[in-house]
């Protein structure tokens, strides 16, 4: 068992907290009266979103956070971090996520992910820090044999090295449990992340052509692009294109504040899917994001992607029952807060 500690007497250490999803949940973590420690080298990420999490939570919680602009596979770095501010539990986002691009860098995404784990869990066990909150992904489910996925179904062989970083991951934070059982690992698989802070403040700002839907979606609604590419409208589905679980980015930034209150006191090994239970496909999210935008919305059928799977969805039971979480916000919000974001910032952080 792990100490019990009140949110205010906790210091989080968030790596990759000016990300799209880490930043979401530096401010439902500030907004709990957490502690918070960003370490993020930007290198994906600007570090104008720390102005926007300030005028969302207000002075008095963001004079609780602190910001290193640092990679995590810099051990003295990071040390240094440990020594200035003794963080009680981490949550890990640090990494590499573009699957396309790992298939063609294998070296860099083993390394930067693996590596940065590895850096990060030896200095936190030199550290006396044994609480670490892990962002997974459905990707270790592989193909489904059946849906929806629960924490039981089986993982499955990755598809890209991106895939087998998260799957390696898991494994190694489960090794490091059963060697040491002070250790107290919560592995949070999410489902598909969209949309944005209802404020407009903040959103996810892709570098480049953007590798998921929406943010394609949200780029040619804003007529960055001509028309979105979709890939195959030949799987068996409804309407023949492919069907995922999409969830609001502040859900899943909700996800791990419940994980952290979760986890306080406990130790072990526990793993949650972070999803909504209802599968969306790419036709439906196109028409959903046309009604939040007031137009039409361009789109060519393209042959299949490689490495897609034809439908995931999650059984999030587990993370209701346990942790008292469940996602609130449907394909509409997600859709009016993604274009909130996107057309009040239309080159994102840097525009
Ligand atoms: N799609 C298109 N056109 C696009 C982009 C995507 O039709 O331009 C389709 C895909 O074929 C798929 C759906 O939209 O059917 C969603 O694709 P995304 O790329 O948005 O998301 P994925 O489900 O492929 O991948 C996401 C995360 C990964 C994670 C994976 C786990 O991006 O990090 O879920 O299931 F590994």
């Amino acid at each position: 068992m792990s100490e019990k500690i009140a949110a205010q007497d906790t210091c989080v250490l968030v790596t990759g907290g000016a990300g799209f999803i880490g930043s979401h949940t530096v401010v439902e973590l500030l907004q709990g009266g957490y502690r918070v420690v960003v370490v993020d080298d930007l290198s994906n990420a600007s570090a104008k979103v720390f102005d926007r999490i300030r005028t969302i939570v207000g002075d008095e919680a963001a004079a609780n956070l602190t910001f290193y602009e640092a990679d995590v596979n810099d051990r003295a770095a990071l040390s240094k971090v440990f020594d200035e501010h003794q963080p009680d539990r981490v949550i890990h986002f640090a990494g590499y996520k573009a699957v396309g691009e790992s298939v063609s860098k294998p070296i860099e995404y083993y390394a930067n992910n693996i590596g940065n784990t590895l850096t990060l869990v030896d200095v936190m066990r030199e550290h006396g820090c044994t609480s670490i909150i892990f962002s997974s992904s459905a990707t270790v489910y592989g193909d489904p044999d059946s849906l929806p996925l629960t924490e039981k179904s089986p993982k499955k062989p990755a598809t890209n090295p991106y895939g087998w970083t998260k799957w390696m991951i898991e494994q190694i934070l489960t090794d490091l449990h059963t060697a040491d059982p002070a250790w107290n690992v919560v592995l949070l698989r999410y489902f598909n992340p969209i949309g944005a802070h209802p404020s407009g403040l903040m959103g996810e700002d892709p570098k480049g052509i953007p590798n998921n839907l929406v943010p394609y979606v949200a780029q040619t609604a804003i007529g960055k692009r001509d028309a979105v590419h979709v890939f195959g409208n030949d799987y068996d589905t409804p309407d023949g294109t492919g069907v995922r679980d999409y969830i609001h980015v502040v859900d899943l930034a909700r996800g791990h504040a419940a994980a952290l209150a979760w986890m306080n006191g406990r130790s072990g090994v526990e793993v949650f899917n972070l999803g909504t239970g209802t599968g969306t496909s790419v036709l439906q999210i196109i028409e959903a994001f046309s009604k939040a935008c007031g137009h039409e919305i361009p789109y060519v059928i393209e042959p299949r992607r490689s490495g897609d799977v034809t439908a995931n969805y999650a059984d999030c039971s587990k993370a209701r029952e346990l942790m008292g979480w469940e996602a609130q916000f449907d394909i509409d919000d997600m859709c009016r807060d993604s274009w909130n974001w996107q057309s009040h910032n239309p080159d994102g952080y840097e525009g």
